[in-house]
């Protein structure tokens, strides 16, 4: 991670709050409660690049392909035209077979178009179908076990403490080694005070980006940046407003 180096958003009004961008290389964790806008954010942060001469790939494992270009298109972003060119990749990781390789599938997405941007879409769906996927043998998978969690229903937490820890560091760590500047997507629980729905995964990424919104009052969303490694953050809680184009926060 170098905060020499900035990666700038495009988000409107966020790089501001961040010294100009994201350290090159960190892992930010984008979370919030369900419709905040945590893939548009995601989205708009890959576009943004591939736009700007910095390609990028977007690891989906919460909403299908077509999905996302149907969203992208509703915001007036054609994705499918950046992908054609090669600026761009949507990387749809099935779940619904065992063995697939998720960390192989990412590195190639990367280096077939020489990515500098990476948005994987959700920590949630990664953690809970850690059993589906090859993992590299250096972690110890005795540690990993969601299932277990999420069945126990004396569990708060849809998964807590060690497990979620692994789990959090074995997906950042493999991102790491990308060469890439990270954004990753996890869930807050509605209700809660904790900031994710496994309580830890904020202690380990490079920076946390909170989204919130307020039901039933129009055009009433938020957002702070809680965490964000070697930058000087500028604390407060933003509004924010989805429209054509995606994201805009009220910074004055
Ligand atoms: N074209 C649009 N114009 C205005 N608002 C939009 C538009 N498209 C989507 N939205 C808003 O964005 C929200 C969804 O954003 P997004 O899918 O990024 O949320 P999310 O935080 O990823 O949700 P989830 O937790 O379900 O994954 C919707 O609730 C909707 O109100
Ligand atoms: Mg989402």
């Amino acid at each position: 991670m170098d905060g020499d180096e900035r990666v700038k958003t495009g988000i409107k009004g966020f790089d501001q709050l961040v010294e100009g961008g994201i350290p090159v290389g960190a892992n930010v964790l984008v979370t919030g409660t369900p419709g905040t806008g945590k893939t548009i954010f995601g989205m708009q942060y890959i576009y943004n690049g591939a736009k700007n001469g910095e390609n990028g790939v977007y690891v989906t494992l919460d909403e299908k392909k077509p999905d996302l270009i149907g969203q992208a298109k509703a915001l007036g972003w054609d994705i499918e035209k950046l992908e054609k060119a090669g600026k761009l990749t949507i990387l749809e990781i099935p779940l619904d077979k065992a063995g697939v390789n998720i960390f192989e599938m990412i590195e190639k997405a990367v280096k077939k178009i020489g990515a500098k941007r990476l948005v994987l879409d959700s920590l949630v769906n990664f953690a809970v179908n850690v059993d589906q996927f090859v993992i590299p043998l250096n972690y110890k998978m005795s540690d990993i076990d969601p299932v277990y969690k999420i069945s126990n229903p004396n569990q708060k937490l849809m998964y807590e403490g060690k497990s979620e820890r692994r789990i959090t560091y074995l997906l950042l760590n493999e991102l790491s080694k990308l060469g890439t500047t990270n954004l990753i997507t996890t869930a807050a629980k509605p209700g809660s005070d904790l900031l994710t729905v496994d309580g830890v995964s904020e202690f380990v990424a490079d920076g946390v980006v909170h989204m919130h919104s307020v039901e039933g009052e129009e055009d009433f969303n938020t957002l702070n940046v809680l965490k964000m490694r070697i930058t000087k953050v500028k604390r407060g809680v933003y509004n924010f407003h989805i429209g054509n184009g995606g994201i805009t926060l009220k910074t004055d």
